[in-house]
């Protein structure tokens, strides 16, 4: 056996300012993440049509169908579509005080500022007019380890302070997001190696992938879920937790990777007997645990069908409406998806550790929220 490890702070998008006044700030606003998400096709027509079917299944004689949009964004895109779709009243909450203006400007430029009202600031730290409370909480704060952007505090207080019925799945977009996690190997982690290159500088920090690069190959047929967020449930979550996984290393993988990664190469120019020795050594190492996130939006199931999409994109859908998933990768080929998620992957080790079919990694996770 050889123990290996990596640990970081999963805060992405969040850290503390440099003010002292300890407040948390988005990293920084950044537009063209902001269109990458609005411009995500596996993603946004999805809580659209989720956002539209939720408010249909509303109470139609209720002028009292209450929606919080929590995170809105620059451009209020599920706010602005739940005011479209007949919500009498929607909060619109931004942490970011350059998104949260620009989410004003554009909600009165779409003539809804009679029915969306733009709050600023940490949701965990506002309070709603007359202690409303809504049926419908869209909270699109997910990151590519779906805890990582505070989504269970934020969960956790919403539930607690603005929804009219936290505990029905009906309550949430998503209903449960999920992160799944795969052993895999790094092309780079193979080519350069230490005393050349020093991977510990990443000082335990992840490297963050499109869910389409091919220099990260999985090493598992099954990839297991890490984490599993209901969030009509979010108590039985909201405590910090230590889970042991176990994955065995595939044979059948190992080859179709070898295989790939050789064409690729080739493609690239690489001589033939080069190309083969870094196929080879790629598809026969382990890098680190890769992880990314499913987000259930509607048809709230356990989700226990590990990922595997079939490769057919990105939904899932049993039964014409009633059931949304993201993936944000197909699996085992990520090469459909056009995810704005990435695939993370913490690199354990600064030389890759040789696998075989008959390898069985034993991973030790501990998530302190
Ligand atoms: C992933 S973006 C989503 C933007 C938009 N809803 C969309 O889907 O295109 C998340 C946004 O939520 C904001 N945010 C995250 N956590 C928040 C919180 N607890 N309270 C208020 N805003 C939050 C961030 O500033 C960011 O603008």
């Amino acid at each position: 056996t050889t123990p290996i490890s990596a640990s970081w702070k999963a805060v992405d998008g969040l850290n503390t300012s440099q003010d002292g006044n300890n407040k948390k700030n988005m990293i920084s606003f950044e537009s063209s993440a902001y269109k990458a998400m609005i411009n995500d096709e596996s993603r946004t027509p999805l809580f659209y049509k989720t956002i539209e079917e939720r408010i249909s299944q509303m109470d139609k004689e209720s002028n009292n169908k209450i929606v919080i949009d929590l995170g809105t964004g620059p451009y209020a895109i599920f706010a602005i579509k739940a005011a479209e779709c007949g919500a009498n009243k929607v909060y619109a909450i931004e942490a970011d005080a350059k998104a949260a203006q620009m989410a004003r400007e554009t909600i009165i430029e779409k003539g809804y500022d009679d029915i969306i009202t733009v709050i600023e600031g940490y949701s965990t730290e506002i309070e709603l007019p007359n202690n409303d409370k809504a049926d419908l909480i869209i909270a699109e704060i997910i990151g590519s380890i779906v805890s990582e952007e505070g989504c269970v505090t934020t969960i956790l207080d919403a539930s607690k302070r603005f929804a009219k019925n936290p505990t029905s799945s009906q309550t949430w977009i998503p209903q449960r997001v999920q992160t799944l996690g795969c052993p895999a190997s790094y092309t780079l982690h193979n080519l350069f190696q230490p005393p050349s290159f020093d991977w510990s500088k990443l000082n335990g920090e992840p490297i963050r992938f499109n869910c389409r690069d091919e220099g990260l190959q999985l090493l598992c047929t099954s990839p297991q879920i890490i984490e599993d967020i209901d969030f009509s449930n979010i108590q039985t979550y909201a405590s910090n937790r230590k889970q042991q996984f176990v994955f065995h290393v595939d044979e059948t993988l190992i080859e179709i990777n070898k295989s790939k990664l050789l064409i690729e190469l080739q493609n690239n120019k690489l001589r033939e007997n080069e190309a083969l020795k870094i196929a080879l050594q790629t598809s026969t190492s382990f890098s680190g645990l890769a992880l990314w996130p499913r987000l259930i939006l509607n048809g709230n199931d356990n989700g226990n069908d590990n990922g595997n999409d079939n490769g057919n994109g990105n939904t899932d859908n049993k039964d014409n409406n009633s059931y949304s998933t993201i993936n944000s990768r197909s699996y085992p080929n990520g090469d459909h998806q056009k995810s704005h998620w990435q695939t993370v992957l913490p690199i354990m080790n600064d030389i890759p550790i040789i696998v075989n079919g008959s390898t069985k990694i034993t991973m030790n996770i501990n998530i302190d929220l």
